[in-house]
């Protein structure tokens, strides 16, 4: 077992990621829980895996653990079931010492964890994530929320879990696809500012994703020290460190827009052409290497990521229209008064974010991406 810590004054807490860590969970969270009883909420698909392991590990430790079942899927992020979720969750007559444990991907991880902040004006949580996504991304840094009908994560909190278990075994029941869109996360993160990982990515990623256990761990645990890095020096995104986390992602979401944040393109796939569209335009800006963005475009794809985005949406093939492409970027929640954060690269590893790439360069590049 591995463990990554998270040292946030006062809210400091540990990542634990390695083999069979759910059968362990009671042991594990004992010393922190305010009291012995906890109600896991997980979703319908990760339920009848591994909710019966996990509520079987905190009944062995003497702790009292009840459920509760969501629908699998974004649509649980829905305001609605928010309120389903709330009021399930006071008929089970929770008190402030009551710890929510989020068993399952990112939709359950971040309904969890918004649940927990607002119950009875704030219980503690546990982030026990199932998907690769939300192991390397979306479990660590405190980021909670749902969604409305004005957009994805529009009303949340910042709100920090007691302890995060990453297992790297529930990894081998979750679909492919599923496991390809978190590896685009971890790419992410030797982009970003750590060469070495990208190199170690480009040699090592078919291995994690065929399910070598010691790779696997190395790196989701190189993937949440560097995300813990960038949460420890800028927690609420106040300063431009935190938006490194977002390379890829502003192409990523117009991509998602267009496809209807649905299941033709998912959020990793998105990140994944984004990431390369980055790159790729960062070259043609002069501002990076044209060979490091051909490996960057090379490797994804060769991972087996749809980076061209003639290969994205399959018999439900769309064409694409740079122009509306710009216009979801416009309406994303992080362009800034409609002015387009881009994160770009001076190089594999050198990420940085720009606001002044001009509308004409973007065009251009869309047009380029869409012949290609
Ligand atoms: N809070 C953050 O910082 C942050 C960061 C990135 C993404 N997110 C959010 O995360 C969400 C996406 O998360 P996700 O990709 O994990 O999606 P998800 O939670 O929908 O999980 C994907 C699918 O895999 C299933 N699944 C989960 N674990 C499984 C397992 N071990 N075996 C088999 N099936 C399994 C789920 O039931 C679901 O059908 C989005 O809502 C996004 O907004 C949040
Ligand atoms: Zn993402």
């Amino acid at each position: 077992m591995t463990t990554v810590s998270v040292s946030l004054a006062g809210r400091s807490y540990d990542i634990l990621i390695g083999p069979g860590l759910i059968d362990r969970v009671g042991d594990l969270s004992a010393g922190l829980l305010p009291s012995r009883r906890v109600i896991v909420v997980t979703d319908e698909t990760v339920a009848p895996l591994y909710g019966a392991r996990v509520y079987e590990a905190f009944k062995k430790a003497g702790i009292a653990a009840t459920l509760a079942i969501l629908p699998a899927g974004e649509s649980s992020k829905a305001f609605e079931s928010f309120g389903e979720l709330m009021n399930a969750l006071l008929d089970q007559r929770p008190d402030r010492k009551t710890t929510l444990v989020a068993l399952g991907g990112g939709v359950v991880g971040d309904l969890t964890g918004f649940a927990a902040a607002t119950l009875l004006r704030g219980v503690d949580f546990i982030q026990i994530p199932t998907t690769l996504l939300a192991q390397v991304d979306s479990s660590v840094g405190g980021k909670t929320g749902i969604n409305t009908r004005h957009g994805k994560n529009l009303i949340g909190a910042f709100y920090q879990p007691k302890l995060v278990l990453a297992d790297t075994d529930v990894l081998d029941t979750l679909p492919k696809r599923e496991l390809l869109a978190g590896y685009a996360e971890v790419a992410k993160y030797g982009l970003i500012d750590d060469p070495d990982f990208w190199t170690w990515c480009e040699t090592n990623g078919a291995a994690v994703l065929s399910g070598d256990a010691a790779k696997r761990t190395y790196a989701i645990e190189q993937s949440c020290r560097a995300k813990a890095r960038i949460v420890v020096a800028d927690e609420r995104e106040t300063t431009d460190l935190r938006a490194l986390l977002n390379l890829g992602h502003t192409f990523g979401h117009a991509l998602e827009a267009e496809t209807g944040f649905g299941p033709d393109l998912l959020h990793g796939e998105a990140v994944g052409a984004g990431m390369a569209m980055a790159f790729d335009l960062s070259a043609a800006l002069g501002l990076c290497p044209a060979p490091d963005a051909v490996r960057v475009r090379k490797h994804l794809a060769a991972i087996g990521l749809p980076v061209r985005l003639r290969s994205i949406g399959g018999d439900n093939y769309r064409s694409w229209d740079a122009g509306k492409l710009i216009e979801h970027m416009r309406g994303d929640k992080k362009a800034e008064a409609g002015k387009l954060t881009f994160i770009l690269a001076r190089g594999i590893g050198k990420a940085f974010v720009s606001r002044d790439v001009k509308e004409a360069d973007l065009h251009r590049l869309l047009d380029q991406a869409i012949a290609a």
